[in-house]
């Protein structure tokens, strides 16, 4: 009999020598993997669990087969068969992050090539870390519960017991019963509906997923939902209140699609729909297959935030079909994704507006870096993940270096269209498989072979393994930015007010804005006459746009406006994109006078917060830290 457990040897012996081995999963896909995923779903919004069976289909890649594990996180397992013979199961002790291993002992022995069905019957927990259950009271119709997925990065395990690791990808299929005013739509195509046959208040919800997939992209939401068709394999999902302006303001998708199919290759998914979520969906975009998920924050009425639709779009590519192998190589997804974002960006808005996006980037980074600390090694673009929480490790540094990485090396190569043309064959060489760094860089040396001179002179080990800031940097054309640093510095330097007028702001784009307000965040706080001034003349205090008001009330709060502290801790409320509502607490933290009121609002919103938000809210304001840090 041979073992494939945290304790198995050869495993253990990967897990610390070799880096491919994924240090946020206890399944081991060196010995098997699943291929197949069918999974029933009974959603009980009464009791808040998922009622669950799951067959994965999985091959031995070894002989003499006997057990295996699978993740699981605070799930309840009832039962378990294999080719319909009962098995052996137990879970392992729970580890905080992981969750606890769910080790089952095969009947009989597999060899090499076999394929295996096993079942799992079971149930969630009501918390879950991969769902959140929101009361009628929380959607914008105020008359239906609503529940909705995140499983990016290490979550699914919470949902599905399966070998939750981006290494492994499989087809899935499912069948979702829900009550029967309510949709459930999930990240594949749908396939049909029919009346639960066992309660005839329910409708069952059919999937399927034909394109072999990791388990982190397995997404469900059922709601009040409604959706508008907004292309030729386009709709838009949301409650009935945002659909049609969600519609109008991602009306550019098929544009997208089709400048990403021109520079990456056909798109494999079919549909593309977006869905809409509630405004405590902790992330801008998650690029679920066949189905996006948005948050609202993206809805400003003018287009301006939608390059993050042509960042999820980009997924498609670079993450979907080409995934990174453990989280430890995350900025393979993301970076060559802000890469492609960037390059549609490009194709629909110049070649300056591509250059002002990256300088955007590269500040991001510079936050991100002094946010961590400069030495710290999650800074690092490969950062080692052994006892680390992949939440806990999230930062722009992955997007950022790694878009960094990729622009220097194009400088390098020959120049955008040059350096797309190894990223196109990087997808077509590595789609439906999953990579590491080293893989991508083998191959980056056996792409440019008549350059492998000039890549020998890349300071590599500065750029993956070193924290900090990038050893090289970019020098961006700045003639977008120019009105906006010009703007800034009048108001850096500033000591007559009066020539400030609401003309200043005429000719500057949404993203200008965003960029003078950026600006201005780099510096020193200004005096608090300034930021009054700049409110009578720009009247900031009424502009919706999140990336415009969560600037705003960012600087506001530093130059200790203390009027500001309320509608900065609203914004942090009314909606949970961590993106704003972690340094909007933050922020409000660090304003000595007001940091019992920071946490006083976070503890009386927790309860209704998502599970990932509130524990890093509550790191970041030193809540629960007993809690927090034991392992
Ligand atoms: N896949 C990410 C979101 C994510 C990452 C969820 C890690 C959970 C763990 C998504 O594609 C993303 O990057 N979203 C960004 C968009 C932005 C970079 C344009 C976001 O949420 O802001
Ligand atoms: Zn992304």
């Amino acid at each position: 009999m041979s073992r494939c457990s945290p304790q198995c040897l050869q495993c253990l012996h990967r897990r610390t020598s070799d880096m491919s081995s994924d240090p946020s999963s206890f399944s081991c896909s060196s010995r098997c993997v699943t291929r197949h995923l069918n999974v029933t779903f009974h959603v009980d919004f009464d009791s808040h669990v998922i009622r669950a069976q799951v067959s994965l289909t999985v091959e031995a890649l070894q002989d003499r087969l006997s057990v295996l594990t699978l993740d699981t996180r605070d799930l309840k397992i009832v039962s378990v068969s294999a080719n319909g013979q009962a098995a052996v199961f137990s879970l392992g002790p729970k580890h905080s992050f992981k969750g606890a291993p769910l080790d089952i002992t095969l009947p009989f022995d597999l060899s090499r090539g076999q394929h295996v069905i096993v079942e799992v019957t079971y149930e969630t927990s009501p918390s879950a870390m991969a769902l959140q259950w929101l009361t009628p009271a929380q959607t914008a119709g105020k008359k239906h519960p609503y529940l909705f997925s995140q499983c990016q990065a290490h979550h699914c395990r919470s949902i599905v017991p399966c070998q939750d690791s981006p290494s492994v990808k499989h087809t899935y299929y499912a069948q979702v019963s829900v009550p029967k005013d309510l949709v459930a739509v999930m990240s594949a195509l749908r396939d049909g509906q029919e009346v639960d046959p066992q309660d005839n208040n329910r409708i069952i919800y059919r999937f399927r997923q034909p394109v072999a997939m990791p388990s982190y992209l397995i997404a469900i939401v059922v709601g009040d939902l409604e959706s508008r068709v907004i292309g030729p394999r386009s709709r838009v999902w949301s409650e009935k209140e945002f659909v049609d302006k969600a519609a109008s303001e991602f009306s550019e998708t098929e544009t997208m699609l089709v400048t990403a199919e021109d520079l990456a290759g056909p798109y494999v998914w079919g549909q593309y729909d977006i869905l809409v979520l509630p405004p405590s969906f902790p992330y801008g975009g998650m690029e679920n297959p066949c189905l996006t998920f948005a948050t609202p924050t993206l809805l400003a009425g003018d287009k301006s935030l939608s390059n993050v639709i042509a960042h999820e779009i980009s997924h498609s590519w670079t993450g979907n079909l080409v995934t990174n192998k453990t989280w430890e190589h995350f900025w393979l997804n993301e970076g060559h994704t802000v890469y492609l974002e960037r390059m549609i960006g490009r194709r629909m808005k110049g070649e300056q507006f591509r250059q002002f996006k990256a300088m955007g980037g590269w500040k991001d980074l510079q936050d991100s870096v002094n946010t961590f600390g400069v030495n710290n090694p999650l800074t690092n673009l490969v950062p080692s993940l052994q006892d680390v929480d992949p939440d806990d490790a999230f930062s722009s540094v992955p997007y950022e270096k790694g878009f960094a990485l990729l622009y220097y090396l194009e400088e390098l190569m020959g120049g955008p269209e040059v350096f797309m043309g190894f990223v196109k064959s990087y997808i077509q060489l590595f789609a439906y498989s999953s990579v590491t760094t080293d893989e991508w860089k083998n191959y980056l040396f056996r792409y440019f072979k008549d350059k492998v001179d000039v890549l020998n002179q890349v300071d590599w080990n500065a750029w993956m393994f070193t924290p900090g800031m990038p050893p090289v940097k970019p020098q961006y054309d700045t003639t977008l930015a120019d009105s906006c640093i010009a703007l800034s510095q009048r108001w850096i330097k500033a000591i007559d007010l009066n020539s400030f007028t609401e003309n200043d702001l005429k000719s500057m784009s949404s993203h200008q804005l965003i960029k003078f307000l950026s600006l201005l965040l780099q510096e020193d706080p200004l005096p608090l006459t300034h930021l009054k001034k700049m409110q009578e003349v720009y009247d900031l205090n009424v502009v919706l746009n999140a990336e415009i008001r969560f600037r705003w009330l960012r600087l506001c709060v530093r130059s200790k406006w203390e009027e500001a502290v309320p509608l900065a801790l609203k914004m942090a409320t009314e909606q949970g994109r961590m993106k704003f509502t972690r340094p909007l607490f933050r922020e409000v933290f660090n304003f000595e006078k007001f940091s019992d009121e920071a946490v006083r609002v976070f503890l009386a919103h927790r309860a209704e917060m998502h599970s990932v938000t509130s524990g890093l809210v509550a790191k970041d304001l030193n809540v629960d830290s007993l809690k927090s840090t034991s392992l």
